[in-house]
Formats: C-alpha cells, sequence, structure tokens
C-alpha cells in the first residue's frame, strides 16, 4: 500500500522519505533530510549568489531547454494560445498554461493540439500585481511552461508517476539540480473549474514548479469525480531563470538586457546590492 496518495514510484525506487515541516508542518518528500519544507517563509533563498543549476540560463535559453526535453521525452510542443480567454465565459485571462484546455478539451467536446504536449503560457494574474516591484519576484505577466497529458477513460497517457520523473530529470539531469536538495511538498490545486492532489517542487527556498493530478471538477460547488484526469503542471519560466542566475532578484535575471541599458541610459554605474537584497526580503 502506498503511504499517501503522493507517494509515486520514483520516491519508492530511489527511496525518498516522508518528512514533515518543523515550522509548517506541512508533508513533503526529499531524497535528503530537512529540517523545514524548504520554502519562504520556513527557508530563506539560499541560491543568491549561488544557484543551484550546473549553468546560467537566460530567459529564452531556460524555455528552450524546458520544451526540448520535453520533446525528446514523447511530448509535442504546442504553440501558446491569446492571454485573453475568448473561449471560455467564466475568466477574463489565462491564469494557468491548463485554462486553454478548460473546459472544452476536458470534457471531450475539443480534441487536445496533442496528447502529452508541452508548452509555455503566458498568464496573467491580477493578485499579484501588488507586489511587481516590491518582492522582487512578481511580474504583471509571467510565462507557465507546462507538460499536459489528457487521460481519456479509453486513451490513457500518464498519471503521477511519470510527471514525477519527468521532473525529476529535467531539474536534476538537465539542468544539474542535487538530487537531495530537491523537495516534493504535498498540497492541493484549484483553479478554472478543476482540482485534484498536487507536488509543489521546492528548492533553494523557492517555489519552481507545481504537478498537478487534476481529478475532480466543481459542479455547483461540490467536487465531483472527472471521467478524463488531467496531468496538470506548471513550471515557472521567470522562476527558474532566476534560480540559474541567482542574481539579487528576478527582474535582473529576466529583464538583465533592459536593465543594463537604463543604468547606462541614466548613469547608474553603480547598484548596492546589499540595498536591493534588503529591499527584497523586507517585502
Ligand atoms: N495549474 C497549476 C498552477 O497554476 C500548475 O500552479
Amino acid at each position: 500500500m502506498p503511504e499517501s496518495e503522493y507517494e509515486v514510484e520514483l520516491f519508492r525506487k530511489q527511496g525518498f522519505t516522508r518528512q514533515t515541516c518543523g515550522k509548517c508542518g506541512k508533508a513533503f518528500w526529499s531524497l535528503g533530510h530537512h529540517e523545514t519544507c524548504g520554502e519562504a517563509p520556513c527557508q530563506e533563498y539560499d541560491f543568491i549568489g549561488s544557484p543551484p543549476f550546473k549553468k546560467k540560463l537566460t530567459y529564452r535559453a531556460m524555455r528552450e531547454d524546458f520544451l526540448s526535453f520535453l520533446e525528446q521525452n514523447g511530448h509535442a510542443r504546442v504553440k501558446r494560445y491569446p492571454i485573453v480567454a475568448r473561449w471560455r465565459d467564466d475568466v477574463f485571462f489565462v491564469q494557468a498554461s491548463v485554462y486553454p484546455f478548460q473546459p472544452w478539451v476536458i470534457s471531450r467536446q475539443a480534441s487536445p493540439p496533442a496528447n502529452p504536449l508541452a508548452i509555455s503560457q503566458p498568464c496573467v494574474r491580477f493578485i499579484d500585481i501588488d507586489n511587481v516591484g516590491k518582492t522582487g519576484q512578481h511580474f504583471t505577466l509571467f510565462e507557465m511552461m507546462a507538460h499536459h497529458a489528457f487521460n481519456f477513460p479509453d486513451h490513457p497517457i500518464y498519471w503521477k508517476d511519470h510527471t514525477v520523473e519527468l521532473c525529476q530529470l529535467f531539474l536534476t539531469e538537465r539542468l544539474g539540480v542535487d538530487p537531495a536538495i530537491v523537495r516534493y511538498k504535498e498540497s492541493w490545486w484549484e483553479g478554472g473549474g478543476n482540482s485534484g492532489p498536487c507536488l509543489e517542487v521546492v528548492f533553494g527556498g523557492a517555489e519552481a514548479a507545481t504537478l498537478v493530478f487534476m481529478q475532480n471538477r466543481d459542479v455547483n460547488g461540490h467536487r465531483v469525480p472527472m471521467d478524463t484526469t488531467v496531468v496538470d503542471t506548471g513550471y515557472g519560466l521567470e522562476r527558474l531563470t532566476w534560480l540559474s542566475q541567482g542574481t539579487t532578484s528576478a527582474y535582473e535575471a529576466v529583464f538583465g538586457d533592459a536593465l543594463a541599458y537604463l543604468k547606462r541610459a541614466t548613469g547608474a554605474k553603480r547598484v548596492d546590492d546589499r540595498v536591493l537584497r534588503e529591499t527584497r526580503s523586507a517585502s
């Protein structure tokens, strides 16, 4: 019997253990032993100035690395969808990479453009906008990289085991993250009318990805099991680029060239990194 609905084949095979955060009490899985779940505020960022990846990647290179890794692993790359969710009447804007496929693909009224697929989808979350510029990590617009699999009852693709395996391979083999620092935190996600258990992928103090196993749809406030379950992952392109560069804020990692230009144009030759770090952590 699995120890919990979150235990996957990779955890059993590689000897991950289920641990509890000494601060927030949440359960997580890891190969290493850790006092906390690894996410701020339980743990401070520890990647600033010391990135956990084997190489620094630009925003474009990170996107390409992710999408090509998934192509090599049997996924078709699909084009991004508009940010205005004009195919839906319940939301105005796309807030996650799965929104383009809700509700029509999940209800089987439309076929997915490919299955499984990989995408990097521009998203907007107005709830974050007050933090833009203050926290050093929020954006007005961000890109959610993802692999999705639609498990139709007569045509299942893959579920939890392969999803976590792909994530761990991408992080450790492709990006070079030390497997012992990665934690998979047990949680729950809901959005756009669907919900399910999820694993939040945390290292360096930051949540880099969320792996959602959509299995319910919301019907008048009740959770009803779905016939088609959906692998709904979300990898933060800006977050991963920042982790790879270890700069004082995500803006320097993502808008590096524009910031360099602005510094030249305004004569701001020296910027005190210490002040930037303190401002970021104070918010
Ligand atoms: N849909 C999930 C999220 O937005 C992956 O975090």
